[in-house]
């Protein structure tokens, strides 16, 4: 037996594939993302870590991680241990908290300022023409040089202040300098004796 496969006129005829060529538009597309992807692959640095996904190699990051602060919150550790006397806008308290905005001191000379705060003070200190007789506590136990590094790069760059960045080597040399130093430093004649003769200020 077999089954005979019959047509007649009135079917539809069988569908056959039409001619209609891949859209030049398309191609096109394609051919750029083809040269995209080769070029790609030979432009990216094949020495990078493939899970960074981008240029930097681990030299690189090894040296931000101890290098610099980007780490470490500045203005958090401002929150944290200072902004209770110094206030959050840096104007301190007129006639009991000197201002860190626009200060001299906190502008200054970089040596001086890690000083006062490793060392703390007391006695007389004129800020912004204002003097002032108070006690600022010493922080240099509670903080390494890179969290101090940290604070004063962001008091120095905050609130129109222009004070150039601090790093951790230079708050570890000034600890360095005034490890002798075991009381708070009296008054700003002490900080000025005590500046250590290779800086400027
Ligand atoms: C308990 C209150 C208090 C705290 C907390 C405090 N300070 Fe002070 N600070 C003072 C007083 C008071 C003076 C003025 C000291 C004097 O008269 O000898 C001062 C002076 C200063 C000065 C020099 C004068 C000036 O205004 O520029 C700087 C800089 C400074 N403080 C930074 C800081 C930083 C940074 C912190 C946080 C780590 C901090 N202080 C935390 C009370 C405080």
């Amino acid at each position: 037996m077999s089954v005979k496969k019959q047509t007649r006129a009135s079917e539809n005829a069988d569908p056959h594939e039409l001619h209609n060529p891949v859209p030049r538009v398309l191609l096109g597309v394609i051919a750029a993302l083809v040269v995209w992807a080769v070029y790609y692959i030979f432009a990216s640095s094949p020495n990078s870590l493939p899970a960074l996904g981008d240029q930097r190699d681990p030299s690189v990051l090894a040296a931000s991680a101890e290098g610099d602060n980007q780490a470490i919150d500045g203005r958090q550790i401002f929150t944290a241990a200072c902004q209770a006397c110094h206030q959050a806008t840096g104007q301190g308290v007129p006639g009991v908290f000197p201002p860190l905005a626009g200060s001299e001191w906190v502008t200054g000379d970089p040596d001086v300022l890690a000083r006062i705060v490793l060392h703390g003070m007391t006695g007389p200190i004129t800020v912004s023409g204002s003097t002032y007789n108070g006690a600022m506590p010493a922080f240099g136990t509670q903080f390494d040089d890179a969290e101090l590094a940290a604070l004063l790069t962001f008091i120095r760059g905050e609130w129109g202040n222009g004070g150039s960045p601090v790093d951790a080597d230079m708050v570890g040399a000034t600890r360095k300098a005034t490890q002798a130093q075991t009381q708070p430093w009296a008054g700003e004649d002490a900080l000025r004796m005590q500046a250590a003769p290779a800086s400027s200020g």
